[in-house]
């Protein structure tokens, strides 16, 4: 049994709560558009910030020095949050709008944010590949683009194992700047508190340069020249792309002629952050409560996820989730049963409220044919709306004979592409990709444009965990999204 019953209203700050009861079908006749995706939600029962530490909690540090453990969560329990609680629930309407085909989903970022790349050059080339991107994807989706950074909190990672060996040498993994520093020495792999301090405030300087590029007009339409990267201008690619802002541009410039006046909404765009909510400490240490809201947000991210190594049902962080108002996300990786998943949707959105929960798939070229469709029938059948989106990463990463951790562009295309006909053949919809990419000139993954093999991998592999797509690469995945949806909006020649 519920104790109450909660609205999840997408509501503008300034107004009140206090409707905390379930709307009456007369209600519902009433309402704007955006009000149809009100739902009544139940407030979890038994939950609270720290309820999940009486779960079986994986991947997360041992600390060694409980009393600056508390200290440093303490302090970082009167630090203020990262993000508010109006922009989580604006997110979570545009998540809802994604789910019924009228918005993209574009995430992307690092798959680990280190300390040192908080720098002004690092952020602004990763937005301006995001802008980029989601330009291309507009353009060629004609739909909005919900844009998500994988970054300003992406400090946590998970490992396949507990500690890393170097010849007779074994000591604790590195998980994360937040939680410890990659130098393969003893000293450097000691869990430190005071990193979710120093995690947090390298969270909110990349929060404020994002925040103040985009105010200050970083994004707008009319100036797409603003996020050309340098280093690209011979680009094989710079073509096509600069054709496309050549139309856009005309089109603008036309809207403006016909209207007399500038068309407005052009110069700044929204742009939410994400990061895996691995580290409950920190995570919990950052769940508040505001005013005039009902229930906890997370206010460290927009749009928290579960990793696919720490999304057990009954596991800590599931638990941990499961009471947040956030919109959240939970990868699925091929081990993952269509049971599973329909008890993850109970659990962590019982109420069906739109918008909540986002399904990430990683499944690997080599399985996604065997392992999506079933899992698509399921929740298609079961009825309950939830966001799929394709992480065509973290299923694709190999070894190369000379030592590097590598993708082949041509897999990360083939997942994508057969997610897109899978779907469509499910009666589902890709409703977006998360992707794990950088605005540098790095050799990380293989192929792409430029066929980048092997031995390109040593000229500029700067990854402490997973290869990225550098810039090329990622601005081509946006080109083959609107390909391949093109392909499928097609009417069928006879
Ligand atoms: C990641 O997103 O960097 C990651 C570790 O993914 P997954 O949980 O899907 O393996
Ligand atoms: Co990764």
């Amino acid at each position: 049994m519920h104790a109450l019953v909660r609205i999840a209203v997408i509501r503008h700050p300034a107004e009140d709560d206090a409707q905390h009861r379930r709307p009456a079908d007369s209600d519902f006749k009433t309402m704007s558009s955006s009000d149809r995706h009100l739902r009544a939600v139940n407030v979890p029962n038994n939950w609270a910030p720290a309820s999940w530490r009486s779960r079986p909690a994986l991947q997360l540090p041992t600390y060694p020095d409980a009393q600056a453990l508390a200290s440093a969560l303490e302090e970082l329990h009167a630090l203020p949050p990262l993000v508010t609680s109006w922009e989580i629930t604006a997110l979570k309407q545009q998540l809802a709008e994604a789910q019924e085909g009228k918005r993209f989903l574009l995430q992307g970022g690092d798959c680990a944010e280190s300390f040192s790349d908080c720098s002004s050059e690092i952020i602004s080339n990763r937005l301006k590949v995001l802008l980029q991107m989601s330009l291309v994807l507009v353009h060629g989706l004609r739909l909005p683009v919900v844009r998500v950074g994988r970054f300003a909190g992406q400090y946590a990672k998970p490992r396949s194992t507990d500690t890393e060996t170097r010849g007779d040498i074994t000591l604790p993994s590195y998980r994360g700047d937040m939680v410890n520093a990659p130098e393969f020495t003893a000293d450097a792999r000691i869990p430190d508190p005071r990193r979710m301090i120093k995690a947090h405030a390298r969270s909110a300087m990349t929060m404020n340069f994002v925040r103040s590029l985009i105010d200050g007009g970083f994004a707008d339409l009319h100036h797409p020249e603003y996020w050309d990267l340098g280093w690209v201008t011979h680009s094989p690619l710079a073509d096509e792309y600069h054709r496309m802002v050549g139309a856009i541009g005309d089109a603008v410039r036309f809207m403006e002629t016909l209207s007399g006046s500038e068309v407005h909404n052009l110069n700044r765009v929204d742009f939410y952050t994400s990061h895996e909510a691995l580290l409950l400490p920190y995570e919990e240490a950052q769940t508040r409560q505001v005013p005039r809201q009902w229930g906890w947000f997370n206010l460290s991210t927009h749009f928290p996820w579960i990793g696919m190594r720490t999304a057990a049902l009954d596991g800590a962080h599931t638990e941990y989730f499961r009471g947040i108002r956030n919109p959240v996300a939970i990868k699925v990786g091929p081990s993952v049963t269509p049971d599973q998943l329909l008890k993850l949707v109970d659990a962590l959105n019982p109420d069906d409220e739109p918008g909540r929960l986002s399904f990430i798939h990683r499944l690997g070229a080599a399985h996604v044919a065997d392992k999506l469709p079933p899992l698509l029938d399921a929740v298609r059948r079961d009825g309950r709306c939830v966001l799929w989106i394709c992480d065509p990463m973290h299923g694709n990463t190999e070894s190369t004979s000379n030592g590097y951790k590598t993708r082949r562009f041509a897999n990360i295309r083939s997942e994508i592409e057969r997610s897109f006909e899978l779907h469509a053949a499910a009666g589902t919809r890709l409703g977006g990709v998360h992707l794990e990419l950088t605005g540098e000139d790095v050799t990380e993954c293989t192929g792409g444009a430029r066929d980048l093999t092997d031995t390109d991998l040593e000229r500029a592999y700067r990854s402490t965990v997973d290869p990225r797509l550098n810039y090329e690469q990622a601005l081509e995945t946006a080109m083959l999204i609107v390909r391949k949806h093109a392909q499928l909006a097609a009417p069928a020649s006879a």
